[in-house]
């Protein structure tokens, strides 16, 4: 899962003035939301279903923060940095609220849930706190500002899924969506802030997973990606729920429902974000590999390549059990790309632990790996138990070894794609020129190719010439 994306994303909603139209009596109408989002997929995918929650009021996206009437910041606790960059964002609303007093500003996802009243009371930051499992309650919440109050609701669940509600997509390119699967996390990795700030694991209904899978694809989208903590744990219990009689089919795992999505349409692609190592099973690998449009990727967050490491970050799997792993992926799925997430610097991480996981990066070559150094967490396990003992220079040392270690990897599995030919399914002009298109082939690496006549959305076959670290060249197999 990629977290903590470098730039805010600043969401509009495409459906526009129709929705001022339609909603014209609700308390919202005519009034308009920006929306910022920070963090991982999943805050990215609740942006969606805030946006869906405050469209049914009434509200409107804008690009143009000086226009807006409520302005929502969704936000990411996962590292030190992270938080620092949302309240250096916070202060410049402040200035720009000083200007514009009317202006409700709030404060939305991990961050709002972790740091609950502070903000509205020793900080004064903003006007509006809600936490991931309160945005039914945004409505409710806005009202209250709008009776002079300052409003919170951090309250957090066991059942919420956002089920019903059907996302306002916010992305640009009506191609490719996220679809939420589960919240919360319950495995407590001693660096992780997570299950603090999102709750309790709790699976959806697949019913409402494959009906808004089955809508994307009759609105033109050709990809989904399933997102949670933990896919791996992801179970529906059917009886419990009353819906299905018979025992066998009593409740749903991951893998079955992967297989689900997969059959709705061999023009649908599946994609999925997180894997959990101790949990990732061979039936998992084996609906990837019967399915040509479940994607050959998997992220498999190791985060360190010593066992005593995995050990202190309660992660539930030696390095021997993650190395089969892999094995078990290269042996049943042929060509899958493989991705995954480091920490450096984690509470008495020696040299020769450190070493271990560069030992562990050569033998596995990843294709790609967002890296980390460790950033103390309040309240979690390794805060109450650990010393956060690496002196920084140390950290910063290794995180730049495993660095450039990763950015050889990258380059060398790109190489060897070179002269190969994929199907792509094809996302929008590139970043450099509108005359080149890109797409991501099955392994997920991004291709870019001359556009020709191509239709986005439309997938076509790419022979690689060329690469560099980040991105393959190729051309057109007419
Ligand atoms: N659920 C996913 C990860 C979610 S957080 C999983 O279990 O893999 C994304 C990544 O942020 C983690 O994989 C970890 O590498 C990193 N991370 C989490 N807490 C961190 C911390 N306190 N300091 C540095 N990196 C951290
Ligand atoms: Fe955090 Fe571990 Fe849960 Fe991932 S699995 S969200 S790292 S506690
Ligand atoms: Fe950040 Fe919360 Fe996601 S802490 S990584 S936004 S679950």
């Amino acid at each position: 899962m990629e977290s903590e994306r470098n730039a805010s994303e600043i969401l509009e909603n495409r459906q526009g003035e129709a929705l001022d139209l339609s909603y014209s009596s609700l308390p919202g109408a005519h009034k308009k939301l920006y929306l910022e989002s920070y963090g991982c997929q999943m805050n990215f995918s609740d942006s969606e279903v805030v946006a869906s929650i405050l469209a049914s009021e009434g509200y409107t996206t804008t690009r143009e923060i000086e226009q807006a009437d409520l302005v929502l910041i969704n936000t990411c606790s996962i590292r030190e940095n992270a938080e620092q960059r949302v309240r250096n964002r916070l202060t410049e609303f402040k200035h720009l609220k000083s200007n514009h007093p009317e202006m409700v500003v709030g404060i939305l996802g991990c961050m709002a849930e972790r740091l609950k009243k502070n903000l509205l009371e020793e900080e004064k930051l903003v006007d509006l706190v809600a936490g991931p499992d309160a945005y039914r309650d945004l409505p409710n919440l806005i009202a209250e500002v709008g009776t002079g109050q300052r409003a919170v609701n951090v309250l957090l669940s066991r059942e919420e899924t956002y089920a019903d509600i059907s996302p306002v997509r916010l992305d640009k390119g009506g191609v490719s969506a996220f679809v939420t699967i589960m919240r919360g996390c319950d495995n407590m990795c001693s660096f992780c802030v997570v299950p603090f700030t999102r709750g309790r694991e709790r699976s959806r209904d697949p019913k409402s997973i494959l009906q808004e899978c089955q809508d994307l694809f009759n609105a033109g989208y050709r990809e989904v990606t399933l997102l949670g903590q933990n896919v791996d744990s992801y179970r529906w219990n059917m009886l419990s729920k009353g819906d299905i009689i018979n025992p066998e089919e009593s409740a749903m795992n991951f893998a079955e429902l992967l297989c689900a999505v997969a059959e709705l349409s061999p023009e649908l692609r599946i994609r999925f974000s997180t894997s959990h190592p101790k949990d990732m099973t061979n039936d998992v690998l084996e609906a990837i590999a019967r399915y040509k449009n479940i994607c050959n990727y998997i992220h498999l967050p190791v985060q360190s390549g010593h066992t005593d490491v995995l050990s202190r970050m309660n992660r539930g799997y030696s390095r021997e059990w993650y190395l089969e792993r892999i094995e078990a992926i290269q042996r049943i799925i042929p060509d899958c790309a493989i991705s995954t997430d480091i920490i450096s610097g984690f509470c008495g991480e020696t040299e020769e632990e450190h070493q271990a996981t560069v030992s562990l990066m050569n033998e596995v070559v990843f294709d790609y790996a967002y890296m980390f150094k460790y950033s103390e967490r309040p309240k979690t396990l390794a805060e109450r138990k650990f010393e956060d003992d690496v002196p920084d220079e140390t950290k910063s040392r290794r995180l730049q070894e495993i660095i450039e270690l990763q950015t050889k990897h990258s380059a060398e599995r790109n190489r060897a794609r070179v002269g190969e030919v994929y199907e792509i399914l094809v996302e929008g002009p590139s970043r450099r020129s509108e005359e080149q298109y890109c797409g991501r082939n099955s392994q997920n690496s991004m291709v870019v190719f001359d556009r020709k006549n191509v239709q986005v959305g439309s997938y076509v076959m790419v022979r690689i010439t060329s690469c560099t670290s980040a991105t393959l060249i190729g051309e057109l197999v007419e």
